[in-house]
């Protein structure tokens, strides 16, 4: 019997404590995954275990701001309603850890649930923080029930120099573990050129062969994978997450790619997606994690989770990101409209009035100006985000990013939910997530016509219930 470090306890207690000062917060999302109060980042070791979606994230107990990491941890049956289990992972102060930095997490060779994150060692100086060692790849194991860990005797995993196999000395971090060809490989973020590839040299996952660097990209949270017959590598630099799209040669243990872009473009002004994370389920769905930030501070909270989006590789060799369709299990009554031609201006859609809802509407641009929507649009209509198509670029609310919409239809499917949209265009050629600056009181959407002649093809539109 595995049992549970004392610290985890003390730090649950943080986090309960600050639970009645987050409660009926009309800006915090309601229908997104998010810790019980405190601090999240990054979605760790996101993976599918016995029937439920285990996702691990950064989490600070004790304060609704960046610091000392923990792993926070939940399970879904339907990736629509979680439940929070213990903290996890925890900084193991007596040997020299002060935070557990992001990882991989899932099954052993053996079947034995373990964790691959970064440990980090900070020592006070007169002159501020610094780092007491370099940074470390430690491991953790817990039983079947993923509810009580341990770091592992084995640790550190990976470090500078390890059995004549190099590590490196600046920043490298948050291992990610994928398997292919029956053998099992780690790649890992880090400062400066190409991201290093491990084999592991048995079943435990606790011993590893450096091979080389895979591919000249450095990035924080790199995921690499498999998704049908190509190989995608997520990747988050400082700046919105990138995807490139390829094959991997098991001979040259290299990865080609063949096409790239950004994932989510929404990331800019301090808001929007970052550092992603991936779980394939028992459908053999691939299925998308970030971490949603920058929403208003002064809370004792901060951070949540995208949506759970579906991966797949279009026929033009470009990521596809879909809502799961578990997600429509919020939907309440259905709202309709269209076809009809729009008047110049906004169309207000009294019906669908609200801080959580789910809109999605096909529309025919007209031949100049631009269409789309308001949310959260004040009753004079001073106030209010916009998602709209000017020909060239879409914007939503702050973020303004390119779009060719190569002939078609504009397909906008959006989820607002308080102070967040998530909007998946044209069948998820992209998906644009921003946090956004409202009053609670502007709880009103529209339909946008600005020139000539937009048509509304059809819209479906629901309010959506809350999980938590
Ligand atoms: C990305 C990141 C990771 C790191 C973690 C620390 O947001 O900087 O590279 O492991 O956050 O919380």
């Amino acid at each position: 019997m595995m049992t549970a470090h004392p610290d985890i306890a003390q730090a649950m207690r943080a986090v309960q404590e600050a639970v009645a000062l987050v409660e009926g917060d009309p800006l915090r999302p309601g229908y997104h995954f998010r810790p019980p109060a405190r601090w999240m980042n990054d979605p760790n070791g996101t993976f599918y275990h016995q029937g439920y979606y285990h996702v691990f994230y950064q989490h600070n107990p004790y304060v609704a701001d960046w610091g000392p990491m923990y792993w926070g941890h939940a399970r879904s049956r339907d990736l629509v309603h979680w439940e929070h289990l213990p903290i996890a992972l925890w900084p193991s102060n007596e040997a020299g850890e002060s935070s557990c930095w992001s990882g991989w997490a899932g099954l052993d060779g053996e079947g034995q649930p373990l964790a691959i994150y970064t440990s980090v060692a900070y020592r006070e100086t007169p002159q501020g923080r610094e780092y007491a060692r370099p940074f470390e790849q430690w491991a953790a194991r817990s039983d079947g029930e993923l509810e009580v860990w341990e770091k592992h005797p084995a640790n550190p995993v990976l470090e500078l120099s390890r059995d004549g196999q190099p590590g490196f000395a600046d920043e490298w971090r948050d291992p990610f573990i994928f398997r292919e060809g029956g053998r099992t490989f780690l790649v890992i973020g880090k400062a400066g050129p190409g991201t290093p590839l491990y084999e592991a040299r048995d079943q435990s996952l606790t011993r590893w062969d450096y091979r080389g660097l895979m591919s000249e990209i450095s990035s924080e949270c790199p995921n690499f994978f498999r998704l049908g017959e190509r190989f995608v590598y997520l990747h988050s630099p400082h700046a919105a997450v990138r995807y490139l799209v390829g094959d991997f040669s098991l001979e040259t243990l290299r990865f080609t790619p063949e096409a790239e872009g950004v994932l989510d473009p929404g990331r800019v002004d301090g808001n929007g997606f970052y550092a992603s994370n991936v779980a394939f389920d028992d459908r053999g769905r691939c299925i998308l994690f970030g971490w949603i930030y920058g929403f208003a501070e002064g809370q004792e909270w901060q951070g949540c989770l995208s949506l759970p989006r579906l991966l797949t590789v279009g026929h033009d060799g470009h990521p596809r990101q879909q809502p799961v369709t578990e997600l429509t299990a919020l939907r309440e009554q259905e709202v309709r409209r269209g076809p009809q031609a729009l008047s110049e201006g906004v169309t207000e859609l009294p019906e669908l009035a609200g801080d959580m809802l789910e809109l999605d509407l096909t529309l025919k641009p007209g031949p100049g100006g631009r269409c789309g929507l308001v949310v959260r649009r004040s009753a004079e209509g001073e106030r209010g985000a916009l998602i709209a198509w000017d020909g060239e670029s879409l914007t939503v609310a702050e973020a303004t990013v390119p779009f060719d919409l190569q002939g078609e239809a504009l397909r906008l499917h959006c989820f607002l939910d308080k102070s967040l949209v998530e909007v998946f265009v044209n069948g998820g050629r992209t998906c644009i997530s921003r946090v956004l600056k409202v009053e609670e009181q502007d709880q009103g959407v529209g339909l946008l016509c600005e020139g000539r002649g937009a048509e509304l093809v059809e819209l479906r539109g629901w309010r959506l219930r809350g999980v938590w």
